[in-house]
């Protein structure tokens, strides 16, 4: 029953396609990572998985349960599914326990009960003392924590997320990810959770789904996705990163040999054949050694712990992005190692 299914699921409003055929499996248990640009249908996907809209095509079940296709709708109310969304509607006048009461009173509760559950979900959300406040006296993190708390009460077997950290500052926003994983673990709730973020989507989820203009374009493992991205789009969109020109050599099934700037290396690919190819290097893989590519430095600009380091390759218009442990002077000709590369599929 917890698990989704989302089949050729299309939205369109007007002329714009939100959702465009899109097919995603949520198995049980899962937690799932919505990544993607402003506007790449995100929001429309929980929405239509919550109720808040019907398809245009396609069906939305659980389990086997239809919930949804263009002609008949279950009501938001009947499919308890627990959401929070990007504009956390709570009640103002309300102070904080009667809002995170709220779906336990609805469902008749025992008024005995309902106390210490608030209390735990509070605690939960680092919240525990606010029982008493306004909502109007909170701030927008706090009221965003609240609105995860009311979300948490209920113990839905299905939470859609909507950036729910997007008002919260960096520290809150660590110890939030702790919670997150915490819930997860607790509850073994099927978890679809959308951010913007992708160090929180590489963090929590165990499957990451990345979006571009309302389809799908992969998903994968975090791990996958970022290692061996399907195409340049989601290359250049997840972590960071160059993608350079390369031609393809002797290509086997897992390797090739690609040649980059008159450099050779060799590279992982997912069946490349022999020709011009886009390669991803990321910049861990990548050090400055007495030998490897010739490349010259254009920029060097301390970021934290490491010097974040733009270099020119010998071929025009290929840089390189890696860090450094040392501030590099602009123009230094230096040598850079390459411990991995992966030949992009699809560009
Ligand atoms: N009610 C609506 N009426 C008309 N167009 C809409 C409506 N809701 C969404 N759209 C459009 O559908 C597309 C997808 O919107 P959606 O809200 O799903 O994007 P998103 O990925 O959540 O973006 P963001 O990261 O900015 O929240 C956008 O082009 C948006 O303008
Ligand atoms: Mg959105």
């Amino acid at each position: 029953m917890s698990e989704i299914r989302v089949e050729r699921l299309s939205k369109r409003f007007n002329e714009t396609a939100a959702l465009d055929a899109v097919s995603l499996r949520f198995t049980a248990g899962s937690f799932t990572a919505l990544l993607g640009p402003s506007g790449c249908g995100k929001t429309t996907m929980l929405r239509l998985i919550a109720g808040f809209e019907a398809p245009s095509e396609g069906r939305v079940l659980f389990g086997e349960e239809l919930m949804a296709d263009p002609r008949r709708q279950v009501p938001p109310e009947a499919r308890g599914v627990g959401v929070v969304f990007q504009s956390y509607a709570l009640w103002p006048h309300m102070d904080v326990a009667a809002n995170v009461a709220y779906p336990l009173k609805a469902r008749h509760v025992e008024r005995s009960a309902i106390a210490g559950r608030v209390g735990a979900v509070l605690d939960i959300v680092g919240l525990d003392g606010f029982e008493s406040r306004r909502i109007e006296e909170l701030s927008g993190g706090q009221r965003q924590r609240v609105a995860l708390a009311r979300c948490l009460v209920a113990d839905a077997r299905i939470i859609l997320f909507d950036e729910p950290l997007a008002n919260l500052d960096m520290h809150l926003r660590a110890s939030m990810v702790d919670a997150f994983r915490d819930i997860h673990r607790r509850t073994g709730a099927t978890i679809v959770y959308v951010t913007h973020d992708q160090a929180e989507a590489l963090a929590l989820a165990d499957r990451v789904a990345v979006m571009s203009q309302g389809k799908v374009l992969q998903a994968a493992p975090p791990q996958e996705v970022y290692r061996a991205p399907a195409n340049a789009t989601i290359a250049g969109f997840v972590g960071r990163g160059s993608i350079v020109a390369g031609m393809v050599m002797d290509p086997a099934e897992k390797t090739a040999t690609v040649d980059i700037a008159g450099h050779r290396l060799i590279a992982r690919s997912a069946g490349a054949s022999a020709g011009p190819a886009k390669i991803l290097l990321r910049p861990e893989a990548l050090r400055i050694s007495p030998e490897g590519m010739p490349a010259t430095v254009l920029d060097s600009i301390y970021r934290g712990p490491v010097h974040e380091v733009r270099l020119a390759l010998s071929a025009p218009g290929q840089e390189l992005l890696i860090d450094s442990a040392d501030a590099l002077a602009i123009g230094q000709q230096v040598h850079v190692a390459v411990a991995d590369a992966w030949i992009i599929p699809d560009t």
